[in-house]
């Protein structure tokens, strides 16, 4: 789904990020996985003071609200999210929505529990940034942490009469996304992590010798408590990046957030391939 027509780039944004979260809600294994880990913790959700960050549709808020939470605030920056999950959640009298970035709310009453999803395709590619900037200190942050992974392969997997190994060349240095069938493979190595209590790691190199594969992928993984939630390959909301893998070495890091409250700009991804040095030389 795309805009097809000239708007003011205001309008543009609005549109264009309520088209990108409307297609997640296709992706019933994220929404299932979340709402098992609300579930998993009913004990902490009942009674307490709940945020959502960034509540799209208001599912999560409103699996809040049943789970027995006190009171509800539904924050959500998209006008047009903001309007729907006004609607779905106009039954519930403890939960509240509010319109707005989640970094400018701020609660007069201790926040007990967060609940977001603002993973990227490559984990820290969208929204996670804002949890850093937060004007309230939530007792639990739910999911509490997340990993970029990646993994190898070979071309020739696919058996694709268009991507084959000339063309997949022609992405040297390039992540992209949607060039094969994703399901069965799981990448197994941690590129970079984030936690709600540290953040995104800044930079990491990754040593991929030994390692069998002329393509190098990268997923994620949601995890609690050191479990994972949910992760690219499994839900279709986040789909693999995929790169000609051209050396044993690379370096990962994320560009800092740029924009404006009203048109932010996620980080972007830094990935360089180094040249294997070996560590006498
Ligand atoms: C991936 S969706 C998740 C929606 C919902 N939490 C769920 O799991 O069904 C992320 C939502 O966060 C909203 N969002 C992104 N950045 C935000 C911010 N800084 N403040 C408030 N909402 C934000 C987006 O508009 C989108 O609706």
């Amino acid at each position: 789904m795309d805009v097809l027509n000239k708007v003011s780039p205001k309008r543009f944004f609005e549109i264009d990020s309520f088209l990108a979260f409307l297609s997640i809600y296709e992706d019933k294994v994220r929404e299932r996985a979340y709402l098992r880990l609300l579930r998993s913790c009913k004990k902490a959700i009942r009674g307490a003071i709940c945020v959502e960050a960034g509540c799209g549709l208001g599912i999560m808020s409103e699996e809040l609200a049943k789970l027995g939470a006190k009171k509800v605030y539904a924050v959500e920056l998209n006008p047009e999210l903001f309007k729907l999950a006004k609607a779905r959640l106009s039954p519930y009298p403890n939960v509240e929505v509010i319109k707005g970035d989640i970094r400018d709310f701020k609660p007069d009453v201790q926040v007990d529990v967060l609940v977001h999803e603002f993973f990227g395709q490559l984990l820290y590619d969208e929204s996670l940034y804002a949890l850093a900037d937060l004007r309230f200190k939530p007792s639990l942050v739910l999911p509490d942490s997340g990993a970029l992974m990646c993994g190898t392969a070979f071309v020739d997997e696919w058996d694709d009469d268009v991507i084959d190994e000339a063309v997949i060349r022609r992405f040297d240095s390039v992540i992209v996304s949607g060039l094969f069938d994703e399901k069965g493979i799981c990448p197994d190595v941690e590129v970079l992590a984030w936690s709600a209590k540290s953040g995104i790691e800044s930079e990491r190199v990754v040593d991929l010798s030994g390692k069998k594969g002329n393509l190098l992928y990268f997923g994620i993984e949601v995890r609690h408590e050191g479990k994972v939630i949910c992760r690219s390959g499994v839900c279709d909301n986040w789909s693999f990046g995929w790169t000609w893998r051209k050396a044993d070495r690379f370096s990962f890091s994320f560009s800092a957030p740029g924009g404006n409250r009203k048109i932010p700009h996620a980080p972007e991804a830094v990935f360089r391939w180094n040249k294997y040095k070996p560590e006498n030389e």
